[in-house]
């Protein structure tokens, strides 16, 4: 699946793709200079070997500057990880990438879509609101850097095949 999107006002035409195992270090190279905990390389060639699972990545001039990484529990999506590029953000790559995995995933039968972020990561809690997911709970202590909290989000399904 290569999939072309709407240009945006930068150079190149996007793609937004399904990852593979050879987009392991590029992903990486985002995830550790991204997140306090990142994903240990492991994780990742585990989840683009799942076939359940859900790896699409954003690309620019075949560069990879943004991913999403979902996978399904029973009737359920979760988005397990997303992140873009320190340099790309604000210019509507999450919202691609969101925008490519729920038409995917809304091909066939589920529940809904969940996730957990940090309570102080007002703009990822933005992203996902204005996706028409709402917070339904808190995890005490989820993140092992700082004991943070995680708010879980939740956004039901929009077919109706579920
Ligand atoms: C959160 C993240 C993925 C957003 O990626 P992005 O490509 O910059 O997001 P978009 O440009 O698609 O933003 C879409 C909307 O989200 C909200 N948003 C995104 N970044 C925001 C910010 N810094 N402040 C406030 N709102 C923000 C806005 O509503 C924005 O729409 P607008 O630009 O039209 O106002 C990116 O900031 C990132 O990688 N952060 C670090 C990793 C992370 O926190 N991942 C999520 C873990 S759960």
């Amino acid at each position: 699946m290569i999939e072309s999107l709407p240009e945006r006002p930068t150079a190149g035409t996007p793609v937004i793709r399904r990852l593979t195992p050879a987009d392991a270090p590029a992903i990486v190279a985002i995830e550790n200079e991204t997140f306090t905990l990142p994903w240990h390389p492991n994780v990742f060639l585990t989840m683009l070997a799942k076939r359940e699972a859900l790896c699409l990545g954003y690309l620019l001039e075949g560069r990879l500057i943004g991913y999403l990484i979902a996978d399904m529990f029973v009737d359920v999506w979760h988005i397990m990880n997303l992140a873009v590029g320190a340099g790309r953000r604000r210019r509507h790559v999450a919202s691609d990438l969101l925008a490519r995995y729920f038409e995917i995933t809304e091909r066939e039968s589920h529940r809904g879509h969940t996730l957990e972020v940090r309570v102080s990561n007002a703009s990822a809690i933005e992203l996902y609101r204005s996706y028409g997911f709402v917070a339904t709970g808190v995890r005490r202590g989820y993140y092992s850097d700082n004991r943070e909290d995680a708010l879980i989000m939740w956004k039901e399904s929009d077919g109706d095949s579920a």
